[in-house]
């Protein structure tokens, strides 16, 4: 890889639109996800984050805009194209969307099955390394209603990362978690952005969360971006909006308006 194929935007967003009937959600959305960093979106309950995330791997098709992934738009892609950009993205999804019939370790090794040739005592042995990484031992046999929130998360994830994507896609991964299992669930992803390079793009309604995390904040409202930069610069915004919802929490200080 050129060293300008490591640095800059991995994904560029521009002038996305997108409507279900007369609701439009998406209204021209500009985003630059950086390449290797922790890229978080934020935004109030039914703004489009989860619309928006879902077309940055093609679930869902645009009305209008374009999304270039390594500088190709998947905009225009049939499913077939779709799939071999689907292989770079790994997402663990808000719901955790774990197959309920399907054991911890089938559903870890789904996307194995599904897009590799590989001999099943391999794929065995790699879902048992997988879900060790992420500190789950002895849970491949169970199925997801045994576990705890915390852990079905964790599987996900490790379902997420069985591929090993070039990008991850955090859909607010610690909602419904308690403090302890948050912070776990947060070190999880600085550790494999740490460990791996990989992209991260997290949605998070936690401000405490996306303030520790974060390379890059932005916030989603009324269809668009309306803040982007890195934490730092995201703190010292001058948008009534934004500074609202990120003073609401009591999670972070803000500098005072206008400060440099
Ligand atoms: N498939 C769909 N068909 C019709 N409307 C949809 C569809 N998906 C999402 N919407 C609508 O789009 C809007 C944005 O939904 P979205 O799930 O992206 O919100 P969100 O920002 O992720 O909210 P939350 O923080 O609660 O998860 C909502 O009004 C939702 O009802
Ligand atoms: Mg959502």
């Amino acid at each position: 890889m050129s060293d300008e194929k490591r640095e800059g935007a991995q994904i560029q967003i521009r002038d996305l639109h997108k409507s279900f009937g007369e609701h439009k959600v998406l209204r021209g959305v500009d985003l630059d996800i950086e390449r290797g960093k922790i890229n978080i979106i934020i935004g109030g309950s039914g703004q489009g984050k989860s619309v928006l995330m879902k077309h940055l791997m093609g679930l869902l098709k645009p009305d209008r805009g374009q999304i270039l992934v390594d500088g190709e738009d998947i905009v225009p892609l049939d499913d077939y194209a779709l799939n071999r950009v689907r292989r770079k993205f790994g997402m663990l999804f808000q719901y955790a969307a774990l197959f309920d019939s399907l054991t911890v370790g089938e559903n870890v090794a789904y996307p194995l099955v599904e897009h590799t040739k590989m001999p099943k005592v391999e794929v065995e042995k790699r879902v048992i390394e997988q879900l060790a990484s992420l500190g789950l031992k002895n849970v491949e046999k169970k199925f997801p209603a045994e576990l705890s929130g915390g852990m079905r998360k964790r599987v996900g994830l490790a379902r997420a990362l069985i591929l090993k994507p070039e990008i991850l896609l955090y859909d607010e991964p610690t909602t419904g978690l308690d403090p302890v299992a948050t912070k776990n669930v947060d070190d999880m992803i600085r550790d494999i952005s740490k460990d791996t390079g990989v992209t991260s793009v997290v949605i998070s309604h936690d401000m405490a969360s996306t303030f520790r995390l974060a390379d890059r904040v932005s916030m989603l409202y009324e269809g668009k971006i309306v803040v982007s930069g890195t934490a730092k610069e995201f703190l010292r915004t001058d948008n009534e909006t934004v500074r609202n919802f990120v003073e609401v929490s009591g999670a972070v200080e803000m500098p005072a308006r206008g400060a440099q």
